[in-house]
């Protein structure tokens, strides 16, 4: 493990004023986010289209590492032919690769999944190395209903992402470890505050257990915030409050940093949370920052509709929001700067 290494690629994900671009949306996934905008998902489109947003000019101003699928890492511009890695690196951009295989129903455990990915987990991230990828993310999703989540569901869902994370240290990856409890359903800010706080202490106690290095880490948390079907929705005051206390609680100091999923909240909202939890406290023991992407891509994707000679639109688009979001990592974001399109 080169921990020097391993640290300095943590700490320049978490760079003054950037966070991540999350655009490894699995087939599938890319397939409904197409559909919504009435386009078809072929190889060529996916290419297009997350070739707009990386070629996207002074992107890298707010954007510190892109997570790419599989797919991704291996394709190209349409045009010029220049492999998607050799573009973010040449810009200054970490190529990240997400390396678990999906969250897969936990056996004996209704409603419960547990991600997979471990097998031949060793011999794939050599290779993403070799083809540019200096981060990796596995994302666990941590379901709450009746009597869930299960203390089972949440232990192996953190034995699983320490286990991955001590892989890609050896391998020279940053690890992006992801537990997100999902915001479906309608449970208050108090009940995500609890079942949060008792995820990330299980994850870092493995972590720990498995040797991770935390210097050499970023975590990829949801925020803690009211389901989406809740009758009682926290505001941004009380979601920024209620995130940054839980994680006092749990996530050593060690860590660098907290890149945020946006896990469903609106563009705005994701912007608006994470602006107010770094306007508030100025001596946090880490950088709190995003790894959005339909917080990031929402606007982009819908600028886009599929269509080539919107791609400029699309970019403005997507270079706005991650200004928004660049200056939301520092508090220094305002509601004025969304009339600046
Ligand atoms: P969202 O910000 O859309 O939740 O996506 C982030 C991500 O990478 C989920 O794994």
């Amino acid at each position: 493990m080169d921990r020097t290494q391993l640290i300095e690629t943590a700490q320049a994900i978490v760079a003054d004023g950037k966070g991540i671009l999350a655009a490894d949306e699995s087939t599938p996934t890319i397939g409904k986010r197409f559909a919504s905008i009435g386009t078809e998902s072929s190889e060529d489109k996916r290419a297009e289209y997350r070739g707009l947003l990386f070629t996207t000019e002074g992107m890298e101003e707010f954007i510190s590492g892109v997570i790419m699928f599989d797919e991704t890492l291996r394709q190209s511009t349409l045009n010029e032919g220049v492999p998607f890695s050799k573009l973010l690196t040449e810009k200054g951009v970490l190529p990240g690769i997400k390396v678990d295989s999906g969250a897969k129903p936990l056996a004996g455990h209704e409603g419960e999944k547990v991600t997979e990915g471990l097998d031949g987990l060793r011999e794939r991230l050599e290779e993403y190395y070799e083809l540019g990828a200096r981060f990796a993310k596995w994302r666990a999703v941590i379901t709450i209903g009746d009597g869930i989540p299960s203390r089972a569901c949440l232990e192996v869902n953190a034995h699983a992402l320490a286990r991955y994370a001590a892989l890609c240290q050896e391998a020279g990856l940053v690890p992006i470890v992801e537990p997100e409890v999902l915001m479906d359903g309608n449970h208050s800010l108090d009940t995500c505050f609890g079942e949060t706080e008792e995820t990330l202490s299980i994850v870092f106690h493995e972590l720990f257990k498995q040797g991770v290095m935390l210097e050499g880490m970023i975590l990829k948390p949801n925020m803690v915030i009211s389901a989406l079907d809740c009758p009682e929705q926290a505001s941004v005051e009380e979601v920024a409050e209620a995130t940054v206390e839980c994680f006092l609680r749990v996530v050593p100091s060690a860590v660098p940093g907290i890149c945020f999923l946006s896990g469903g909240q609106s563009e705005l909202a994701a912007t608006q949370h994470l602006n107010a939890m770094n306007a508030m406290n100025d001596a946090l023991p880490w950088k709190l920052s995003f790894s959005y992407g339909r917080a990031l891509q929402a606007a982009a994707l819908n600028a886009w509709g599929g269509k080539s000679e919107n791609i400029p639109e699309a970019q403005k688009a997507f270079y706005h929001r991650a200004q928004c979001n660049g200056a939301a990592a520092l508090g220094q974001y305002s509601n004025e700067m969304e009339n600046q399109v």
